[in-house]
């Protein structure tokens, strides 16, 4: 009969394997090369097939593994966006294919929000913040004027605009904290060295604080600094975003005051996405990751246990 039927239809479509097609932004920095290998582990796990793109950090390229996954009629799209502008034109396509698409890890800025369906990921204002608090805590006793200089991430991305923006919140409350130099340097090692190198060369011992917006740039830093013949954690207070194992080593040797966490393990939770969706369930708009921060105290207990 009509019944047994349906069943039988509600069973195939359960069991049909899903294809998702992820455009990740680039692998700059180990944050990134951690949030890859969880969305490809997940997948596996879910039996979620992956069309899997990895962009180098241009958005063209990403426009062009997205027009790829439509060409090929993927079930669900999701995109680590590099900038935050520039995404309603290609969002329109996928909509128009009525492909479903899902924002992991980076926000974008449209001015209609049905053309995405979620954003899995941290809260990148809430991280400049926590890094602003240390800020005031461990320079409260510090004789004014405290020169910070800051390495940003990448220009227009959303990590890098929100964490600035949080962390200037926070620093607003106490007068003498100034900002000497600030620069982008891509959430790279090797540009945030490079920065820091230019840093000390103009502004020297007036350094008093490095905020960093992610491990990668603040382990560059650590190295400028070393050459420069200063202290890093002891001339310069160092705070970081990420939490990678790496920064916690330099954390536990004293080398990094700080770190708020920034969690790239969203694999799980953008495959669980993935099966609601095509389940037919309504998502929650913001699905935000929980996060923690980590001092110097807890460094060498933490450590051993990153799983990035
Ligand atoms: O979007 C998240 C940021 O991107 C991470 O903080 C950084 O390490 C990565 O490159």
């Amino acid at each position: 009969g009509i019944a047994s039927e349906e069943t039988a239809t509600a069973a195939v479509v359960s069991d049909r394997e899903f294809t998702l097609g992820f455009s990740q932004l680039g692998s700059e920095s180990d944050w990134r090369l951690a949030n890859t290998d969880s969305v490809k582990e997940a997948a596996a796990e879910a039996g979620i097939r992956l069309r899997f793109d990895n962009a180098e950090q241009s958005q063209t390229k990403q426009f062009e593994a997205i027009r790829r996954f439509i060409g090929e009629k993927v079930d669900v799209i999701a995109i680590a966006p590099v900038v935050q502008s520039g995404w309603e034109p290609i969002l329109k396509e996928a909509k128009q294919a009525g492909i479903p698409v899902i924002l992991s890890d980076r926000n974008v800025e449209v001015s209609d929000p049905s053309l995405y369906v979620t954003f899995i990921g941290s809260d990148f204002t809430e991280e400049g913040r926590k890094a602003g608090k240390y800020l005031l805590d461990k320079t409260r006793d510090f004789a004014g004027p405290v020169g910070i200089a800051e390495l940003k991430g990448t220009e227009g991305s959303s990590p890098s605009i929100e964490r600035g923006k949080g962390f200037r919140e926070i620093m607003a409350k106490r007068e003498d904290l100034v900002i000497l130099e600030s620069e982008y340097a891509d959430f790279t090692q090797e540009q945030g060295k490079e920065a820091m190198r230019s840093f000390l060369n103009k502004r020297g011992r007036d350094i008093r604080v490095l905020f960093a917006h992610n491990d990668d740039m603040a382990l560059g830093a650590i190295e400028a600094i070393e050459e420069y013949g200063l202290e890093p954690g002891k001339d310069i207070v160092i705070i970081s975003v990420d939490g990678t194992r790496k920064a916690f080593e330099m954390m536990a040797e004293g080398k990094i005051n700080c770190v708020v966490e920034c969690n790239p393990l969203l694999g799980p939770n953008l495959m669980q996405a993935v099966k609601e969706l095509m389940a037919g369930r309504t998502l929650p708009k913001r699905i935000i990751t929980p996060e923690s921060v980590f001092t110097e105290e807890m460094a060498e207990k933490e450590a051993a246990g990153r799983k990035y």
